[in-house]
Order: C-alpha cells, then sequence, then structure tokens
C-alpha cells in the first residue's frame, strides 16, 4: 500500500460517500490529504476521524472562492498539492418540466462549474510544478438517459468533455486529467433517494449485470489506479465503473 507515498491529495465534498471513501484509500497508499465539506466543523472532524495525514477544510466548491480555498488549504497544511479529486456533487430528481431555474443552477453549480473552478485551481498549481493528476467524479449518467436527472446528466456529461479538454491542454506540462464514471454506489446520495422512492432499489440492482450496487470502497480504488504513477500515460480518460450497466443492451 504505497502507491501515493509522498503525494499530497486534496478530495471534495470528503465527509462521506464516495469522497470519503477516496480519502480513506488515498491515506492507506501513504498520501497525505486534504479532506472538504461545505462546513467546516465537519470537514475537521472528518479529518480527525481518518487520523494522521489528513487535514480538513470547510469550503462551498461551487463558488471559485471556495476551489481556491481548497487548493490553499492544501497547501498550507502540507506544502505541495500532487492530486486533486473533484467529487462532491448533488442531485435534485424531478420532471424536467418541473425544473425550477435555481434548481437547475444549483444542480450545475456544483456538479459542472464547481469541477472546473476546482480543476482550474489546482492546474495553476500543478502546472507550475510540472507533474500532477486530476480526477473529476463523472457518472453513467454522463453516457446513457435516466429520466428525472436533466440537470444531473447534463453536467456529468460535461465532465467528460472539460476531462478531455483539459486533459489535451495540460499534457505538455505533466497534468493528466482523468474522469470515473460509477454507475449506482451505495452511498447516502442514493439511500436519501431510495427512502423518498425516487429510486428502485430492487430494479436497479435487476438492470446491473453483476446483480448489486458498488461499494464506494471500490469506486475509490480506480481513483487510486488513476492517482498513482500506474497510470502514467493515462489522460483524457474516464474509466467507467459500474458492474456493467453500461454494456448491458437487453431488456
Ligand atoms: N452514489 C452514486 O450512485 C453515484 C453514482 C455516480 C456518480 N456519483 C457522484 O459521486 C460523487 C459523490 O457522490 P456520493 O454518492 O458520495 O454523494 P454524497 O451525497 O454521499 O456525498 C457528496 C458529498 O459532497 C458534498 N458536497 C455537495 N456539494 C458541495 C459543495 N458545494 N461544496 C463542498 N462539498 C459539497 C456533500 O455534502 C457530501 O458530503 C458525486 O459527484 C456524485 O454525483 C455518485
Amino acid at each position: 500500500m504505497t502507491r501515493l507515498v509522498g503525494r499530497v491529495a486534496a478530495v471534495t465534498g470528503s465527509s462521506r460517500g464516495i469522497g470519503h471513501a477516496i480519502a480513506t484509500a488515498y491515506l492507506a497508499e501513504g498520501a497525505r490529504v486534504l479532506v472538504n465539506s461545505r462546513d467546516a466543523a465537519t470537514a475537521e472532524a472528518t479529518a480527525r476521524e481518518l487520523g494522521e495525514g489528513a487535514a480538513g477544510v470547510g469550503a462551498d466548491v461551487s463558488t471559485p472562492e471556495g476551489a481556491l480555498a481548497v487548493v490553499e488549504a492544501a497547501r498550507e497544511r502540507f506544502g505541495r498539492l500532487d492530486i486533486l479529486v473533484a467529487n462532491a456533487g448533488i442531485n435534485i430528481v424531478k420532471n424536467a418540466v418541473d425544473y425550477k431555474p435555481e434548481e437547475w443552477r444549483q444542480v450545475l453549480a456544483t456538479n459542472l462549474d464547481g469541477v472546473f473552478y476546482c480543476a482550474q485551481a489546482a492546474g495553476r498549481v500543478l502546472l507550475e510544478q510540472g507533474s500532477g493528476s486530476v480526477i473529476a467524479i463523472a457518472s453513467v449518467t454522463s453516457f446513457n438517459a435516466f429520466p428525472q436527472r436533466v440537470a444531473y446528466a447534463t453536467a456529468k456529461a460535461g465532465l467528460v468533455m472539460m476531462t478531455k479538454v483539459l486533459a489535451a491542454e495540460w499534457a505538455s506540462g505533466g497534468v493528466r486529467v482523468n474522469a470515473i464514471a460509477p454507475g449506482y454506489v451505495g452511498t447516502e446520495m442514493v439511500r436519501e433517494l431510495v427512502n423518498k422512492g425516487r429510486v428502485d432499489e430492487a430494479a436497479v440492482r435487476r438492470r446491473t449485470p453483476m446483480g448489486r450496487l458498488a461499494d464506494p470502497a471500490e469506486i475509490a480504488k480506480a481513483a487510486v489506479f488513476l492517482g498513482s504513477d500506474e497510470a502514467s500515460f493515462i489522460t483524457g480518460e474516464t474509466l467507467v465503473v459500474d458492474g456493467g450497466w453500461l454494456a448491458y443492451g437487453w431488456i
């Protein structure tokens, strides 16, 4: 477990779910990790729970100021930055005709604008350093249509192209940019949708060739790989981690 020794990573939205699993896996691989939540106390409590090598910063990464605060906090606490995981995301599940303008804006601001602001703030540091890796968390909704998720899916589709453009721009500067597209993962985001009746968990299991949801740790394994030197010639790629969801074409 030494694939990230000496590296410093910042993981947005990492007080729970996939971000928390990525922070945990990065620490286990020897990285130092800046965890983030909108709420400072939550971020700091998460860092304490994760233990040595973790620090926390409260910042709303849907704003340029919040994104900059995350990158600056990593440098202040650990002296450098090597990996940014733009993980923070939200979802509002409702019919497109019922979407309020502020709901559309809120989802796009977090899931698309915020990823760009974080990537940009990190990119400036990584390009000056001449090395580093940026990872965005996309989704199977980047590729396939899921009704009632118009803002979420539009943002997630945008991340696939953002990843390619930034990768093409930054490759010569030694910075790799990739994305991960998870299928359904057993996190609070999904549990909340199941509890509200917006997601039928049994149907998700039936629709997934592997017959289950992902464990957040399985997404974290992909983030370790993409952040490490094992992925040294991989850039502009969106790695699908979905138990076969997108491959499946039958009824
Ligand atoms: N769970 C899934 O099935 C699934 C599937 C595909 C993609 N994803 C994506 O993975 C990422 C993580 O999802 P999750 O399931 O762990 O969700 P989650 O809701 O459990 O965790 C997301 C975290 O991001 C934080 N966050 C939201 N907006 C923020 C902001 N503006 N600033 C800082 N933090 C913010 C939340 O507070 C939360 O801690 C999201 O981008 C999501 O879209 C999830």
